[in-house]
């Protein structure tokens, strides 16, 4: 058998997994740091460095069950926090070194791209992966592992920020995506009329800044008047107008390029009114939709295993000089 160890620490999560050569998971350890970051109502860089220095080996200790010996490493080199990635990129690297193992350095997109693997439900190349979380929103086209084109893609603010800062100016807390999911169930989503940013443009970029400026806009004109509708109307419209574009796009990316699956991941995929929308357009057009259980969405060590086993399988190999890669783009190779 063989063992492949994934660790992921590019943001908030401090992340250890184990998953054989079928890509399936043996252990996946999480360590989230949001206590730390709610009181900021987001993640601070240097917070969450220093967090990842003291949570890394304990999280990995864990995910090895103080004994499994892994046969290759894998680990996220970016895009991400530059502080964060230089713990997870660093402790992988001794790892490789120590255990005498191969290291395979790969892309945190990419690998929210093909997390439901790590449950046996990748489809067949080539298929089209939406990833919305965070810190991303992006539409890919994946022509086979390593072949990967961006479709569409965020001009401002990611989806999950958007919910975040909507969720904070309300007072709601952090991190906001979950607490909105929730509280949309008993709002009105037809309440406020809130724009659908992008929505006819004939590219598959989207736009979340003004929709979130928008809702702002409107809180604060509704409490001047003395008018204020209930939050979970104002959740409930927002949510709407923001996955309305989100699902719209991705069906019509989706029958364009003409795969006939389509994946979503990401923090943002564990949204349930997403979920439910996806899976019903997807069915409608004929298009099979793939999404993994939430804990696959967010971000985890699991799919970071499994895309490094998928490269290695390929042939791609990183040295010990690995560096980090804040801004690193999908499809671009890793040095
Ligand atoms: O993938 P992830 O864990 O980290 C990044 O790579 O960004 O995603 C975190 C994001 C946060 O913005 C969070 O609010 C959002 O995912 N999120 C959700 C839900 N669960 C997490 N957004 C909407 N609905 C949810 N249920
Ligand atoms: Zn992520």
């Amino acid at each position: 058998m063989m063992l492949v160890l994934g660790i992921e620490t590019s943001c908030d999560e401090c992340s250890a997994s184990l998953v054989d050569e079928n890509a399936r998971v043996i252990t996946n350890i999480v360590s989230s740091q949001v206590k730390l970051h709610e009181k900021y109502g987001g993640i601070v860089p240097e917070i969450a460095a220093r967090a990842h220095v003291e949570t890394v080996i304990p999280v990995i200790s864990s995910a090895l069950c103080d004994g499994y010996m892994p046969d290759l490493v894998s680990v996220t080199a970016g895009p991400g926090l530059v502080g964060s990635l230089l713990v997870g990129v660093s402790a992988a690297k001794a790892l490789a070194w120590g255990f005498g193992i191969p290291l395979v350095a790969v892309n945190h997109v990419e690998a929210h791209a093909i997390s439901p693997v790590c449950e046996g439900n990748l489809p067949d190349f080539p298929y089209l992966a939406l990833v919305i979380s965070g810190g991303h929103t992006e539409l890919l086209f994946f022509h086979s592992v390593d072949e990967i084109e961006i479709i569409g893609q965020t001009v401002d603010d990611a989806a999950g920020e958007a919910y975040d800062k909507v969720a904070k100016f309300l007072g709601l807390g952090y991190p906001g995506g979950p607490i909105i999911d929730k509280l949309s169930e008993q709002g009105d989503s037809a309440a406020i009329d809130f724009p659908r940013a992008m929505m006819s443009s004939l590219d598959y970029n989207f736009s979340f800044s003004g929709l979130k400026t928008a809702v702002i806009r409107y809180v604060e004109r509704s409490k001047m008047e003395g008018d204020m509708p209930r939050v979970e109307d104002i959740v409930s419209s927002f949510q709407a107008a923001a996955l309305e574009v989100v699902v719209s796009k991705t069906v019509r990316a989706a029958l364009k390029t003409g795969v006939r699956a389509v994946v979503a991941g990401g923090g943002v995929a564990c949204n349930r009114t997403l979920r439910r929308m996806l899976l019903s357009q997807c069915e409608r057009n004929g298009i099979e939709m793939i999404v993994s259980s939430p804990q696959y969405c967010t971000d985890n060590g699991a799919m970071v295993a499994a895309l490094g086993l998928m490269r290695y399988e390929k042939g791609y190999r990183s040295g010990l000089d690995l560096d980090v890669y804040p801004s690193l783009r999908v499809g671009k190779k890793i040095e």
